[in-house]
């Protein structure tokens, strides 16, 4: 390389730096343009995985809430409705990372760099704001245990080592099985299907889960389950997302309380769930 073929070279990675710059700035809100000039730009911008889009990571095996269309491949469900909506209030396109296991799911935010938020149905609480940044919540929910009809049991009855309880491993019913079934056998599991297929079996007593979630698969799917206790947890769901992009929680605050005031959650609720809850 001459000395002159070296300058042109270096000056056009300076060149293909900024234009990265550049990118990131635009990427940052669709009103990129003039915070890039104002001085206080980098305090009120966030940052993306990928400019002019909302990345999600989630677990898609959570009907209604998310998961795989059969024909099409694609995440369907209230939580994905939702998150094309946050997306679209941010001028971002929405566009999901493949399936994730959900006790993966924080820690992906947390590492950074692969997603922007996890939306899945996660329940806003002390431990995992440890780890993440949880927007305001956007739908309440509570526990259920499900057994296959007839079984007779009740949460005392399963409170006991002959008896197994399943749940989605890492989840809130994983946790609440800890404290209130302690004496049960314990059966984490990656998937919810192989949960609930594994009650109607009788592999398992019980199933312990969100009680939207119990509600719309033994509706639609398992028809010899039943929810044989609800359990007022006063759970909410709330958007995972880092602690290093408290500008894009700040962001998603201000689109969750639009899509509120503008009736676009009751519509997606009445979509998903039959009814604005
Ligand atoms: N709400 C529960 C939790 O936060 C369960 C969420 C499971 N979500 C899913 N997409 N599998 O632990």
């Amino acid at each position: 390389m001459t000395n002159i073929d070296r300058r042109t070279f270096v000056k056009g990675l300076g060149a293909l730096a900024g234009a990265a710059v550049l990118a990131g700035c635009g990427g940052n809100s669709n009103k990129g343009d003039d915070k890039a000039q104002s001085a206080d730009s980098k305090d009120d911008s966030y940052t993306l995985v990928t400019p002019g889009k909302l990345t999600v990571v989630a677990e898609l095996g959570f009907a209604p809430l998310e998961y795989m269309d059969d024909k099409t491949g694609e995440p369907l469900g209230f939580d994905v409705d939702f998150a094309k909506a946050l997306g679209k209030k941010l001028g971002l396109e929405t566009t999901y990372l493949p399936n994730q296991k959900y006790d993966t799911l924080i820690p992906t935010i947390q590492q950074g760099g692969k997603a922007d938020v996890a939306i899945a149905g996660i329940t806003i609480n002390d431990e995992r704001k440890e780890s993440v940044d949880f927007t305001d919540p956007y739908l309440d929910s509570n526990q259920a245990i499900v057994a296959k009809k007839g079984s007779g049991e009740t949460d005392q009855s399963l409170n006991d080592p002959s008896k197994s309880v399943v749940c989605q491993s890492g989840t809130t019913g994983d946790e609440w099985i800890d404290e209130h079934l302690s004496k049960a056998t314990k059966k984490p599991l990656d998937e919810v299907t192989a949960c609930l297929t594994g009650v109607q079996t009788g592999t398992f007593n019980a199933f312990v889960i969100d009680l939207p979630i119990a509600q719309y698969m033994l509706k639609n799917s398992f028809p010899d389950l039943e929810v044989i206790k609800e359990i007022p947890t006063g759970e909410q769901y709330g958007v995972a997302v880092s602690k290093d992009n408290p500008k894009l929680t700040e962001a998603l605050n201000k689109a969750i309380k639009e899509l509120q005031d503008d009736g676009t959650m009751d519509k997606i609720e009445t979509d998903w769930f039959g009814a604005a809850l």
